[in-house]
C-alpha cells in the first residue's frame, strides 16, 4: 500500500488501517500522506474524460479524482453520485460585496444536501473495508443526514448524536427517514463531540466525524473539482465557514497537495468566517503569538450548523490558513442573515452557515484586505431548504439573535394576504 497515516506533530507513521483519530504517541491529529510522488501527466484529461462515463467511480465527484485517494483502484465504493456541484456567477451577491465578480461553489447541491457528502462517501467505503460493525457521529444536523445515508446504502447500522432542540428539523427528518438511530442529548454539539469520542475508544464504533482523516480525503476533492471548473486558474481568494474547522483543513491539504504534484503553480489565500457568538478560532489566530487554544464554553449563533466552541480540527486550519496566508474573522448574526438573503435573491440560496462567506468578503473588501481586481470563491456548504424557519423568520421581521435583539428584515420579502378576487390581486401585481 502506498499510503501512511502521519500525525501532523509528531510526525509518527501508522498503517493505512490503522483504526486510528488522533496520533496513539502524541495526541496530534492524522492525516493521510502518500509515500510516492503522482505521475500527474494526463490527470487533467482523464479525470475530464471520466465524466461521460457510467462506471460509478468515474460519476461521483469525489471517486473521479481517485489517483488521490488511499484506495486501491478497484475498491467497492459506498456513493450516491455525490460531488461534481455547481461554480455559479453570482452578481448580486458581488455587488453586495462590492465586488466586479463573485463565484459560489454550491455544496449544498450534494445528495443530502450539504458539503458532508463528499467527506462520507470515502469515511463509509472505509468502514466497510475495515469491517466496521457500526458507525457514528456527533453532529449539529448536516454529517447527521449525511451520515445516516451513506450508512443505510453500506447497510451499516449506524447512530449519530446530537444536541437535543439545537438541530433543524429538516435535517433531522432526513437522518430519521434513512433509519439511523438519533439520539439527542442535553448539552451543545461538543458535548456530543465528547462523548462519542469517548464511546468510540474501545473500537466498537467507528467514527466518522472529520477528525477521521478519511473524511478530510474525500472533502479535499472539490479543491480539485474546484480547479477544473475554474480551467486550472487559481483564484486569489476562497473563503469558508468555519465551524469544526475539518472543511478549512480539507481544503488546505486539497490545495496543497495539487501544488505540489504541479497541478497547479500556487495557492489561494484560504479564508475562514465565524459567528461572532462562536468564534475560538478567530479569536485564537487574532492573537499575534499563538498560545493555548482557548475553547468556547457557551457557543451561540442562529446559523446552528456552526456553532460550534472546540473545534477539533484547528491545527490542520491554521496551517491551511497560515500557509496560504488568509484571514479568520467573524461577523454578526444581522450581517449572516443579510447576506444569506442576498444570495437567495442570486436564485441560489443557502443555509445560515454559508452565508458567513459573503458577509465577510463584503468585510475583507471594505478593509482592504480583497480588492476589487482580484478572483473570489466562496464555498456554500449547504442548501436552503436545510433551516426553513431561519428563513421564514427573517423575511417575516421576527428572527430573534441570541442576545434576545430583533434582526432587522433588512432585505425581507413577507408574503402577503389578500382575498381570492381579481381586483385585488391585480392592485397588487
Ligand atoms: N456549514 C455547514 C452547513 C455545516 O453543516 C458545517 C458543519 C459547517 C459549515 C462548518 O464546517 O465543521 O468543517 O468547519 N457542520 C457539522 C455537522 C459540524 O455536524 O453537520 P466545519
Amino acid at each position: 500500500m502506498t499510503y501512511i497515516q502521519r500525525c501532523i506533530a509528531c510526525r509518527t507513521e501508522f498503517d493505512i488501517d490503522a483504526r486510528l483519530y488522533v496520533c496513539s504517541r502524541c495526541g496530534g491529529l492524522l492525516d493521510v500522506d502518500r509515500r510516492e510522488a503522482i505521475d500527474t501527466v494526463s490527470l487533467r484529461e482523464l479525470w475530464r474524460e471520466r465524466k461521460s462515463s457510467l462506471d460509478a467511480r468515474d460519476r461521483s465527484g469525489v471517486w473521479r479524482f481517485r489517483e488521490f485517494l488511499p484506495f486501491p483502484d478497484d475498491i467497492d465504493i459506498v456513493s450516491l453520485a455525490e460531488g461534481n456541484t455547481p461554480l455559479y456567477h453570482a452578481p448580486r451577491s458581488a455587488d453586495y460585496c462590492r465586488l466586479p465578480q463573485l463565484k459560489l461553489k454550491h455544496q449544498g447541491c450534494n445528495p443530502t444536501g450539504s458539503f458532508k457528502d463528499t467527506g462520507m462517501t470515502v469515511a463509509v467505503t472505509q468502514a466497510r473495508r475495515l469491517g466496521a460493525r457500526f458507525v457514528a457521529c456527533a453532529s449539529t444536523g448536516n454529517t447527521a443526514a449525511s451520515l445516516a445515508a451513506y450508512a443505510a446504502r453500506a447497510d451499516l447500522p449506524c447512530a449519530i448524536i446530537v444536541p437535543g432542540g439545537q438541530v433543524s428539523h429538516a435535517k433531522l427528518a432526513q437522518a430519521l427517514d434513512y433509519g439511523a438511530k438519533v439520539l439527542e442529548i442535553e448539552g451543545n454539539f461538543d458535548v456530543c463531540m465528547n462523548v462519542i469520542r469517548e464511546l468510540s475508544e474501545d473500537g466498537a464504533i467507528y467514527l466518522v466525524n472529520s477528525i477521521n482523516p478519511f473524511r478530510i480525503e474525500g472533502q479535499k476533492t472539490v479543491a480539485f473539482e474546484l480547479m477544473e471548473q475554474l480551467e486550472w486558474r487559481v483564484p486569489d481568494h476562497l473563503v469558508l465557514p468555519g465551524g469544526n474547522l475539518g472543511n478549512s483543513s480539507a481544503f488546505g491539504k486539497g490545495f496543497r497537495e495539487l501544488l505540489q504534484s504541479g497541478l497547479i503553480d500556487r495557492l489561494p489565500r484560504i479564508s475562514v468566517v465565524q459567528a461572532e457568538g462562536a468564534a475560538p478560532f478567530a479569536r485564537f489566530y487574532a492573537q499575534s503569538e499563538h498560545g493555548a487554544f482557548v475553547n468556547e464554553e457557551h457557543p451561540k449563533t442562529l446559523a446552528s450548523a456552526i456553532k460550534i466552541g472546540a473545534p477539533v480540527s484547528w491545527p490542520k486550519a491554521l496551517r491551511a490558513v497560515s500557509e496560504t496566508g488568509g484571514a479568520v474573522l467573524t461577523v454578526t448574526e444581522q450581517e449572516i442573515a443579510d447576506a444569506k438573503a442576498v444570495i437567495g435573491r442570486d436564485g441560489i440560496g443557502c443555509e445560515p452557515a454559508s452565508a458567513t462567506t459573503v458577509a465577510g468578503i463584503r468585510n475583507l473588501v471594505r478593509n482592504g484586505v480583497i480588492n476589487e481586481s482580484e478572483t473570489v470563491v466562496a464555498v456554500l456548504t449547504g442548501h436552503l431548504l436545510k433551516d426553513t424557519d431561519y428563513v421564514m423568520h427573517y423575511h417575516n421581521n421576527s428572527l430573534i439573535a441570541p442576545d434576545n435583539t430583533r434582526i432587522a428584515g433588512t432585505f425581507a420579502n413577507s408574503p402577503i394576504r389578500v382575498s381570492a378576487s381579481l381586483d385585488a390581486i391585480r392592485a397588487l401585481l
